[in-house]
C-alpha cells in the first residue's frame, strides 16, 4: 500500500489518480486527516497503516509568505518531513520526498546537477533543503525528486493566472530573465509511480523537457488559448517579490537518464494536454 500526503494539493491529487489508474492500492491524505507537524499523530497513523511506501507531497508552499512565516514553514517542511521519515524507518517503508529548484541560487546558465552547489535564496528553499537532509540522515530507501514551476488540475498555478488575465487584458508584463522548466503533475506522477517500483533510490531532477522564461511560457499559453494578449518581457528587477527566486532554474536530468527512467515530454506538449484536461477550449 502506498500512502500519499498532500492529496488536496496539485501533485498529491495526480499521484493518487495515477496510482488508481495502475490499480496500485493507495490512500491519499491531507491536513484534516493528519497534520504532519504532530509527531505523535504521524507515528500512530502511519504505524497503524504500515504502508510499503510513502509519497510525501504535502508541504508549506507559499514561497513569499514564508519570508514572514519562517517558523511555520520550518515546522511543516523540515520537522513534518522528519516525522514522516522516522516512521518510514521504523516500518522499513520507502519514502519519496519532493523538493525544489529553489535549493539552488540560480547563478550561471548551466543546468544544476543533482549534487550541485546548494545555496537557497529564500526561506522556503532553505526549509525544503533541510527536509532533504532529514530524509538522507534517517533513511536509506528514499527518493528525493526536485521539481520546478509546477502545474496541475487541482490548485492554482501560473497557467490558470495567465488564462484569467489573458481574458481580461490586452497586454501583460511578465518576467523574462528567470529561466526554468515547467512540470506537469500528471507527467510527474507517472514517473514517481515508475520510481517506487524500481528500488533505484537516490536524488533526481524531474521536470518537463525544454526550458523557457516565464514570459515565453506566458506567450505560449496565450497562443494555445487563442488570446491576443501581448506579453511584455520585463526583468525581475521590475517585478520585485518578497522571496528571491533563482534566475537560472535549469536542472540536469542526468541521474534520471543514467538510471533508465523516461524523460518527461516537452513542456509545450504538456501545456497542450493540460489545457485539454482543464477543458480549456481554444478559440
Ligand atoms: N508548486 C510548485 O511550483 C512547486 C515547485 C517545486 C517544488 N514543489 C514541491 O512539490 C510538492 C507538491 O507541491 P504542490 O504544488 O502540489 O503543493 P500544494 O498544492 O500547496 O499542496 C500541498 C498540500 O500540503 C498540505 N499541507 C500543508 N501543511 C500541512 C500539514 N501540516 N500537514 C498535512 N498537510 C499539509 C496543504 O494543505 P493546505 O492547502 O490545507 O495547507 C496542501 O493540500 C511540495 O513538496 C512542494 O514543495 C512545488
Amino acid at each position: 500500500m502506498i500512502l500519499v500526503t498532500g492529496v488536496n494539493g496539485q501533485l498529491g491529487y495526480d499521484v493518487i489518480k495515477e496510482l488508481n489508474k495502475r490499480n496500485i492500492e493507495c490512500l491519499g491524505i491531507d491536513i484534516k486527516d493528519l497534520d504532519i507537524t504532530d509527531d505523535k499523530a504521524v507515528n500512530e497513523y502511519i504505524l497503524n497503516l504500515k504502508p510499503e511506501c510513502l509519497i510525501h507531497c504535502a508541504a508549506y508552499t507559499a514561497v513569499d509568505r514564508a519570508e514572514d512565516e519562517e517558523e511555520i514553514c520550518t515546522k511543516v517542511n523540515v520537522y513534518g518531513t522528519e516525522n514522516i521519515a522516522k516512521v518510514c524507518k521504523k516500518i522499513d517503508a520507502q519514502m519519496v520526498y519532493i523538493s525544489t529548484d529553489y535549493v539552488f541560487d540560480g547563478l550561471g546558465n548551466k543546468p544544476f546537477d543533482v549534487d550541485g552547489n546548494i545555496n537557497p535564496l529564500s526561506v522556503y528553499g532553505k526549509t525544503k533543503y533541510q527536509g532533504e537532509l532529514k530524509v538522507k540522515a534517517i533513511l536509506d530507501k528514499y527518493f528525493i525528486v526536485r521539481i520546478s514551476w509546477v502545474f496541475g488540475i487541482n490548485g492554482n498555478n501560473f497557467i490558470k493566472t495567465m488564462l484569467k488575465l489573458g481574458a481580461e487584458k490586452e497586454s501583460l508584463n511578465v518576467v523574462c530573465d528567470q529561466i526554468g522548466s515547467p512540470t506537469y503533475t500528471a507527467d510527474l506522477a507517472s514517473l514517481l509511480c515508475d520510481m517506487v517500483v524500481s528500488q533505484k533510490y537516490g536524488v533526481y531532477h524531474a521536470t518537463n523537457e525544454g526550458t523557457c522564461s516565464w514570459a515565453e511560457f506566458a506567450e505560449e499559453i496565450m497562443k494555445m488559448a487563442g488570446f491576443n494578449c501581448k506579453i511584455n518581457p520585463i526583468p525581475t528587477s521590475e517585478y520585485p517579490t518578497k522571496a528571491v527566486r533563482p534566475l537560472n532554474s535549469r536542472l540536469s536530468k542526468k541521474s534520471l537518464v543514467d538510471d533508465g527512467f523516461n524523460l518527461l515530454p516537452r513542456w509545450e506538449d504538456a501545456l497542450n494536454r493540460y489545457l485539454e484536461e482543464i477543458n480549456y477550449s481554444k478559440m
